[in-house]
């Protein structure tokens, strides 16, 4: 299916802001590398990034409303219209030469997130969606497919994406009481160490479920677009929707979703 105007300009921006994280990928040892908590990087090719992404869909889009990652809140005229965003999903990663992290766009319109897209520009795999629409996704030799959600039924059967509490972060005891839980329950548990990237390999089918806590919204905007549109189910960890406000998500095929959350709200205290 060919690319709408709004997923063009999303991806025109994400690609050129992925040639600049690819940049100082390549250089990451001679980044100048601040810490923005403990054990949670931030770089100059973060701000970069946002700031190429800023740019461009101010430029493409004026008015709209920007809630990033480093830059907070910036008010835009138009207040129907908000872009999300993390211009570096797995700060860790990148770091450390470690080739998984990506740009994370999210569109919200009037409260509803209506469109997104994760890239990783060194694997040059683009995911895109818009709601309605289907979700996609495009290779480096530019192989366009719909993406579908994993079809698998049993839970014994699941490998499991999950986000393991940074150094610092809260709620250590708890992840290791429902990671205590699910990994009995299921074939596998992964950590890519990129909230966005879960999801978008969430809704690639590649994961059959994800759950993380304490998330902020720019990691997760453009992934719910993603596994909804790849006909997933995306709740927070209630079982409600209020993902963003919560900070606490789960994506999965209905049926897997079923099975897991249960699992992981026994463990709530
Ligand atoms: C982090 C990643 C990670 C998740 C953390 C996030 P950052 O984002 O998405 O997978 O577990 O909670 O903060 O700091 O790399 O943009
Ligand atoms: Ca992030
Ligand atoms: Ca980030």
């Amino acid at each position: 299916m060919p690319a709408s105007p709004l997923i063009k300009v999303m991806t025109d921006a994400a690609r050129k802001a992925g040639r600049s994280l690819v940049r100082d990928f390549g250089e990451v040892e001679q980044l100048q590398v601040s810490i923005k908590g403990p054990a949670n990087f931030v770089s100059a090719a973060d701000h970069r990034a946002e700031e190429i992404l800023f740019q461009e869909l101010n430029r493409v889009r004026p008015g709209y409303g920007f809630l990033m990652e480093e830059r907070g809140v910036v008010e835009g005229s138009d207040k129907t219209h908000r872009w999300i965003v993390d211009p570096l999903d797995g700060t860790t990663n990148f770091l450390h030469g470690i080739p998984v992290f990506c740009i994370s766009i999210g569109l919200e319109r009037d409260g509803q997130m209506i469109a997104g897209l994760v890239y990783n520009p060194v694997s040059d795999e683009l995911y895109t969606a818009e709601k309605g629409k289907g979700a996609f996704m495009s290779d480096r030799r530019m192989n366009d497919r719909r993406l579908r959600v994993a079809a698998r039924k049993t839970i014994g059967d699941a490998v499991v994406a999950t986000g393991i509490p940074h150094r610092g972060r809260p709620g250590h005891p708890k992840f290791l009481d429902e990671l205590g839980t699910v990994m009995k329950s299921v074939a596998g548990i992964r950590r890519t160490g990129s909230a966005a990237l879960d999801l978008a390999w969430t809704a690639a089918g590649r994961f059959d479920a994800y759950w993380e806590r304490n998330l902020g919204a720019w990691d997760m905007a453009a992934g719910i677009v993603l596994v909804r549109e790849a006909g997933g189910l995306v709740t927070d960890l209630e079982g409600g929707t209020d993902m963003i406000g919560t900070g606490n998500i789960i994506a999965a095929n209905s049926t897997m979703q079923k099975e897991l959350l249960p699992l992981i709200r026994a463990r709530v205290t």
